[in-house]
């Protein structure tokens, strides 16, 4: 197994610092990654052991962090995989080709997934075991519709995403993952939560977690959705944020980094 898997082992407690992740989604080319590669390898703010940084990449590019990333402190990782093991599936990509490529994260039932191709609670449980299984981390996300946070049903519709996968797994397993709360209204719209709004879904999942066991209970929960250098501080400042899921701020080393940055404060 890889060095950098090793630095980012979720044997760490929340307390070892902020983790920050980058959701590349349909974004990157092989000269704009080694771009920002170079630029975030070379930053002394990675180099600080309180922030612990990532970024979830299109499959193609997983070769490209094998080479450039294996050893770094920036580890990597895929934004979905396949719910099965292998077979007949054409188009599918199997957790255990991910991991061959020294991948620590898989991104599972993010909500442009759950949306765009109808992933069901189901599926998301079946792709964290697949990524567990191989010994990579699930990012599980959950989150509300504006409509859904309208009518109150905000706790109850994460509760049912992230019970789906936690009531399915053993304490071991469920405390080998890591949660992102990602309201669907803030993701890409520029209208992020407001800290107190993030801390109160985030203290609902923690109080989930923490059913499970006191294990289970330091799962790092992260928070996704117009996070940006300027929103990064007051939302990890927040006792039940263990860092963020970024989006479009992830595409520029400047803005990664000074969200990275703000991460060290906590
Ligand atoms: P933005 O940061 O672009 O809002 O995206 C968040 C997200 O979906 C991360 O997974």
């Amino acid at each position: 197994m890889a060095k950098a898997v090793m630095v980012q082992s979720t044997a760490l407690g929340r307390s070892a610092g902020q983790l920050v992740i980058g959701n590349w989604k349909l974004h990157g080319s092989l000269i704009d990654n080694q771009r920002l590669f170079d630029a975030l390898l070379c930053s002394p703010v990675l180099t600080r052991m309180a922030v612990l940084p990532a970024v979830c990449v299109p499959f193609p590019f997983l070769a490209q962090c094998q080479k450039k990333l294996q050893g770094s402190r920036l580890v990597y990782g895929a934004q979905d995989v396949s719910a099965e093991k292998s077979g007949a599936f054409t188009g599918e990509v199997a957790a255990s080709m991910i991991a061959e490529f020294g991948a620590h994260y898989v991104i599972v039932g993010h909500s442009e997934r759950r949306m765009y191709h109808g992933e069901s609670d189901a599926k998301v449980l079946a792709k964290t075991l697949r990524v567990l299984d191989v010994g990579m981390t699930p990012i599980v996300c959950v989150g509300e519709t504006l409509a859904e946070r309208d009518c109150g049903d905000t706790g109850l519709v994460v509760s049912c995403q992230l019970n789906a996968v936690l009531d399915m797994l053993s304490p071991e397993q469920a405390a080998r993952i890591v949660v992102a709360y990602e309201p669907v209204w803030a993701i890409g719209t520029g209208y992020a939560a407001t800290s107190a709004q993030a801390q109160e879904v985030h203290a609902h999942l923690r109080g989930l977690l923490r059913a499970k066991g006191e294990a289970v209970a330091q799962v790092r929960v992260l928070y996704g959705g117009s996070m940006r250098s300027d929103n990064a501080a007051e939302l990890f400042a927040m006792e039940d944020v263990d860092g963020g899921l970024i989006g479009g701020a992830a595409l520029k080393s400047e803005d990664f980094l000074a969200i990275c940055e703000a991460g060290l404060l906590f």
